[in-house]
């Protein structure tokens, strides 16, 4: 069967076929999928939720082997949870036109080898490997690829910072790690309040962040490993739960620590519909050896600043202390309009600087207590902002003194928009 773009078989069409064969079904809706699991395969069901729920509270166990507990079961949690992701995926990697002849591909935390075996199926000259230290999910990868009567593929109980020794050096062309790294990385690295971005004290600086990347590569070898296994010209693919950009951020820098440079043209946020019809964003990142100009924080925005953000007209705060100041001082800005208010009873002052960096729109507010937020919006919008700003300051003035500046040129023509409602805004003013 061949698939492309445009001829005979789309990519989502040989998905469904394939999961039609391996008896991965349609989902249903969140409210009955309990229920109907525990109908289906009685206690297992119970303890296997009971198993999610402790481990969604930070307890310390493991759900995969109960999981894997038998095909049918793993088909059917796939089927809920996972076959929507596989499928956009793996309809990615098919439009990316990528050579696939003879080509050697490892995936870390392979689970039970639905996506490695949709792959091995379609790319019959190229060699996979999967790995994972769960020993169920791997005796039932094996099972299927048998059922499949695929011989280009090979399952090995395994984890991500063993690959170079287990694999005796061997280069690799791809290698692929989907929604695993939170779980490699942990809680340290994903809490919101995570030691990456506090320092010990009160006090912020970039070198904390240093300091705690240092730890994390030490602690986990995993990335390491991973830059030592590419070939040449290989890609390190990771699509994984970093739900702010926060988090994206970091574990892109994480990866640049390492050696291992992200490619921002080849990157995407994957959207993938859930059984409630919500949507989950996921960022895929393509990683490699290649060398590649050092990207600033507001490419990484505008990574995150996908098409959907902007029609939201969504806001993005940033009110970790560290990352707002770091990537305001990373922005190749134009500020259209500085405020300050220092408060009449002396107790601080108020900077607010608002403009576009690369095509995103910004308002960065900081005090001379350390307060730093930066907020994120469609550099369409910022007049109205600066609007807002304006009005707000006029009740300000009623208790503080304020200074503001505005220097709009023409900038907003070069960006097309519409300054009429910046009309009114007042020129310099000093009380
Ligand atoms: C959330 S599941 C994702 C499974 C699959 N990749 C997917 O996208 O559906 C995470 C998987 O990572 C595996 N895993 C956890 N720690 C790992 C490590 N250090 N090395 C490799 N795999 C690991 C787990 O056993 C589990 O199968």
């Amino acid at each position: 069967m061949k698939i492309s773009k445009n001829n005979e078989i789309s990519p989502q069409k040989y998905v469904e076929i394939f999961y039609k064969k391996m008896g991965i079904n349609s989902t249903v809706k969140p409210e009955h999928f309990w229920r109907q699991l525990t109908k289906k395969f009685g206690k297992i069901a119970d303890e296997f939720g009971d198993c999610v729920e402790a481990r969604e509270k930070g307890e310390n166990v493991n759900p995969y082997i109960l999981k894997n507990s038998s095909m049918e079961f793993a088909n059917a949690i796939a089927s809920q949870f996972d076959s929507a992701k596989i499928k956009e995926i793996f309809t990615w990697f098919i439009n990316q036109n990528f050579d696939w002849k003879e080509k050697k591909i490892i995936e870390i935390g392979c689970d039970n080898g639905i996506l490695l075996c949709l792959f091995a199926s379609i790319f019959h000259e190229s060699q996979f490997i999967g790995i994972d230290p769960c020993e169920q999910a791997i005796l039932l990868a094996k099972e299927r690829a048998k059922l499949l009567d695929l011989k280009n593929i090979e399952f090995h109980v395994s984890s991500a910072d063993k690959i170079n020794q287990e694999h005796r050096n061997a280069k690799f062309d791809f290698i692929l790690a989907f929604t695993v790294f939170h779980e490699i990385l942990g809680d340290g690295f994903i809490a919101k309040n995570s030691t990456l971005m506090n320092g010990d004290d009160d006090t912020f600086s970039i070198t904390d962040v240093d300091k705690s990347f240092n730890q994390i590569i030490r602690r986990d070898e995993s990335l390491v490993a991973i830059k030592e296994s590419l070939t040449q010209e290989g890609k390190f693919i990771s699509v994984d739960r970093w739900v702010d950009q926060n988090q994206l951020l970091k574990w892109i820098r994480l990866n640049e620590k390492i050696g291992l440079n992200f490619s921002l043209t080849e990157s995407v946020i994957l959207q993938i519909k859930q059984p409630d019809s919500t949507v989950d964003l996921l960022p895929l990142s393509v990683l490699s050896t290649i060398e590649k100009p050092p990207l600033r924080a507001c490419d990484i925005l505008s990574f995150r600043s996908y098409p959907t953000y902007l029609q939201a007209k969504a806001l993005q705060k940033i009110s970790d202390q560290v990352m707002a100041e770091l990537l305001y001082e990373s922005f190749d800005k134009t500020e259209f309009y500085f405020h300050k208010i220092t408060y009449n009873n002396g107790s601080g002052t108020l900077h607010t600087h608002m403009g576009v960096a690369q095509g995103i729109g910004y308002i960065y507010t900081t005090t001379n207590t350390n307060f730093r937020e930066l907020i994120i919006i469609p550099s369409a919008l910022i007049s109205e902002k600066i609007s807002e700003v304006v009005e707000a300051r006029i009740n300000a003035e009623s208790y503080a003194s304020v200074e503001y500046k505005t220097s709009i040129n023409d900038v907003f023509s070069t960006l097309s928009i519409n300054i009429e409602s910046f009309d009114s805004a007042p020129q310099k003013i000093n009380k």
